[in-house]
C-alpha cells in the first residue's frame, strides 16, 4: 500500500501527457491537491524539525555548513517565543547571501556606503548603532514611509543587532542582476563548507562603527546603475543569470500570438500550474520577455551587473537583490479588515464571480503599444473581450466523471464563470495613442473599497510592477487567491469544484495565520540581520554560535 499511492501518481500523469488530446479520468487539480499537500507536510517537518535552541543549531550546522551567526540564541527566543512554525528552514535567507560570501567584508561595506550615497539612484539608507536604529540622510521624502516601516520591524529585535548600515532599494522593480559565468562563481566560493577556525568566537566584533564610512547630506552624482526605464529588460537584465545554454538566453520568439508550450511544460500539468518554484524561473521561458511591463517596458528601472547589497522588497527569477519583508504589508498599508458594511462571508455565501480591480502600472506603453503584452491587460482582455475559443477541461458529458479538453467559444467563456475583472479610471502609465487606445479597449469598471473584495469567491492578485501589496490580505480572508505566476495557465472551470475551491481557501486562511503574521515578517527579517552582521564583521570566518 505504501508504494500504490506514488505508482498510482506516476501512471496518472503519465495518462495525462500520452492523452494530451484525448479524455482523462480525473481532474488534474484532485492530483495537485493531493500532491500539494504531501509536498507540504514534507517541508513542513522538515522546515519545524527543531523544538529547542540546541537542537536548532545543530539542524543550522549540518543544513548550512556553518555554526549559526552571534545571538543565534536571542533569535531562537524571539521565534520560539512567538510560536513561529518555521525554524529550521530559511533556504531564502542562505541562497540571496550565498554570492555575498565572494566579497571581502570591507567591500560589501564600501558598496554600501556608494549605493546609499549616490544622487537619485532610488536607494534610502538605515544605520544601526549601539542597539538604535535610524534612517540615513538623503532619502526622498515621498520614501520615508518605506524607511519607516523597516525601521519599525527592526525596533523589535535591535538591541541584538551589530552597529552597520543597510541599503534599501525604493523602486518597486528589483536592481541587480549578476550574469551567469561571475554569479556561479560567487556562489561556488559562498557554498565552501566554513567549520574549521569558526565558532572561536562567539560574539560580533567591537568597534565595528569605524568600518562604515559616515554618511552625511552630501550625494554624489556618479552611479552604479544603468537606466532603462520604458526599454525591454529581458536581455539585457531578466535572464543574464541563466545558463547560456538555456531558451531564455538562446531563443528569441517572433510570433508572440502563439503560446509557447515548451515554455510552460516543465512546470504544468497540461494547463495547470504543477510546479510553483519552477514556473517561478525564468531560465526556461523566453515567452516572458514579451508578457510582462517589467521585462517590456517598466517605470523605473535601474539596475546594475555588478554584485551590490541591495535588500528589496521582492525580486524577479534571477535578480540578486536581498529580499526582505515588505514594510508595505507590516504598516498594513491595505489589510484584511472587513467591517459591517463589508464582512467575509462564508465561502458558500460570496458571489460566485472571479474579481479583480487595478490600474495599469505593470509597466508604461509610450505609444509603443507595449501595453499589449502586459499581463494585467491580458488578463482584462481575456476576461471581457476574449476573441479565440478557449481550450478547458470539461467533463465530457453533464455529471461525467471523465474530463477532456474542449473549444469553448468566446461568446460562452461567461456562462462558465463570470468574471468581474476592470481597470479603474485613468489609463496610467501611458503616452501617445496608447492612453485613448486602453480606454477604448478597457472601459473602466467602479473604483472599490478594498473590502469589497471579501464579497467574492475567487480573487486574482495580478502583480503590477513589483511585488504585490494585496496577496496577503487577500489569503487571510475566507476568498480563493489565484496568482498571476498561474496566468497563462489559468483556465476557469472552477465553479462546481465548490468544495475543494473553500478547502484551499480555508487552508491557505490558516496557513497565513500561521505563518504569515507581522512575528514572522520580524523573525525573518532579525534572522536575515544577524546573518548580514556576520557577512560584513571583519572576522566572520571565525564567528560562530554553536553549542556542540
Ligand atoms: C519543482 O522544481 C524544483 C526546481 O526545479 C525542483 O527542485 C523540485 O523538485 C520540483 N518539485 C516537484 C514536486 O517536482
Amino acid at each position: 500500500m505504501l508504494f500504490a499511492v506514488p505508482l498510482l501518481l506516476f501512471l496518472a500523469r503519465a495518462s495525462l501527457w500520452y492523452s494530451h488530446s484525448g479524455q482523462v479520468n480525473f481532474h488534474p487539480i484532485d492530483l495537485l491537491i493531493y500532491e500539494g499537500k504531501a509536498q507540504h507536510t514534507a517541508w513542513l517537518a522538515q522546515a519545524s524539525a527543531s523544538n529547542s535552541f540546541f537542537t536548532a543549531s545543530r539542524k543550522y550546522k549540518q543544513r548550512y555548513q556553518r555554526p549559526p551567526p552571534p545571538n543565534f540564541n536571542k533569535w531562537y527566543e524571539y521565534a520560539s517565543g512567538r510560536s513561529a512554525v518555521v525554524i529550521d528552514d530559511f533556504d531564502n535567507i542562505y541562497d540571496d547571501l550565498l554570492p555575498f560570501w565572494s566579497l571581502s567584508p570591507s567591500e560589501i561595506r564600501q558598496h554600501t556606503w556608494d549605493v546609499i550615497t549616490q544622487s537619485n539612484n532610488g536607494v534610502g539608507g538605515i544605520s544601526i548603532r549601539d542597539g538604535k536604529v535610524d534612517v540615513l540622510p538623503g532619502t526622498p521624502g515621498t520614501h520615508r514611509w518605506m524607511l519607516d516601516g523597516a525601521i519599525r520591524i527592526i525596533e523589535n529585535f535591535v538591541e541584538w543587532l551589530p552597529d552597520m548600515d543597510l541599503a534599501l532599494n525604493l523602486n518597486d522593480e528589483p536592481r541587480v542582476a549578476v550574469p551567469y559565468r561571475d554569479i556561479e562563481k560567487m556562489r561556488s566560493k559562498g557554498r565552501q563548507p566554513r567549520l574549521i577556525g569558526a565558532n572561536k568566537i562567539t560574539k560580533f566584533s567591537d568597534e565595528r562603527a569605524v568600518g562604515w564610512a559616515p554618511v552625511t547630506e552630501e550625494q554624489f552624482p556618479d552611479t552604479n546603475f544603468e537606466m532603462l526605464s520604458f526599454q525591454r529588460t529581458f536581455y539585457e537584465y531578466g535572464s543574464v543569470g541563466c545558463p547560456p545554454s538555456s531558451p531564455a538566453r538562446r531563443q528569441r520568439l517572433w510570433d508572440t500570438s502563439q503560446l509557447c508550450v515548451t515554455c510552460t511544460y516543465p512546470h504544468s500539468l497540461g494547463q495547470f500550474v504543477s510546479n510553483w518554484t519552477l514556473s517561478g524561473d525564468i531560465c526556461h521561458q523566453p515567452d516572458l520577455a514579451d508578457l510582462h511591463g517589467f521585462y517590456l517596458s517598466p517605470a523605473a528601472f535601474q539596475g546594475s551587473h555588478k554584485l551590490l547589497p541591495i535588500f528589496s522588497q521582492s525580486k524577479a527569477g534571477g535578480f540578486n537583490d536581498i529580499r526582505f519583508p515588505s514594510p508595505w504589508n507590516y504598516m498594513d498599508k491595505v489589510a484584511y479588515a472587513p467591517n459591517e458594511v463589508y464582512p467575509d462571508p462564508s465561502f458558500h455565501d460570496k458571489k460566485v464571480s472571479l474579481f479583480w480591480r487595478g490600474v495599469t502600472s505593470e509597466g508604461v506603453s509610450p505609444g509603443t503599444r507595449v501595453w499589449k503584452g502586459m499581463s494585467r491587460q491580458r488578463l482584462v482582455h481575456l476576461a471581457n473581450s476574449p476573441t479565440a475559443p478557449q481550450h478547458i477541461l470539461l467533463p465530457i458529458a453533464e455529471g461525467a466523471k471523465q474530463f477532456a479538453y474542449t473549444p469553448v467559444p468566446p461568446s460562452d467563456l461567461k456562462r462558465l464563470l463570470s468574471t468581474d475583472v476592470h481597470f479603474v479610471d485613468p489609463i496610467v502609465r501611458c503616452g501617445g495613442r496608447d492612453c485613448a487606445d486602453q480606454a477604448t479597449e478597457f472601459g473602466f469598471g467602479d473604483k472599490v473599497d478594498f473590502q469589497e473584495h471579501w464579497g467574492y469567491k475567487f480573487l486574482f492578485d495580478a502583480d503590477g510592477a513589483g511585488f504585490s501589496g494585496r496577496f496577503l490580505p487577500f489569503l487571510q480572508s475566507r476568498s480563493l487567491p489565484f496568482k498571476s505566476a498561474l496566468f497563462r495557465e489559468w483556465r476557469v472551470k472552477w465553479a462546481p469544484r465548490e468544495r475543494e475551491a473553500e478547502m484551499i481557501a480555508e487552508e491557505g486562511r490558516e496557513w497565513a495565520g500561521k505563518v504569515l503574521r507581522k512575528e514572522d515578517m520580524e523573525i525573518y527579517f532579525f534572522r536575515l540581520l544577524l546573518e548580514w552582521g556576520r557577512l560584513t564583521d571583519d572576522r566572520r570566518d571565525e564567528l560562530g554560535m554553536y553549542i556542540p
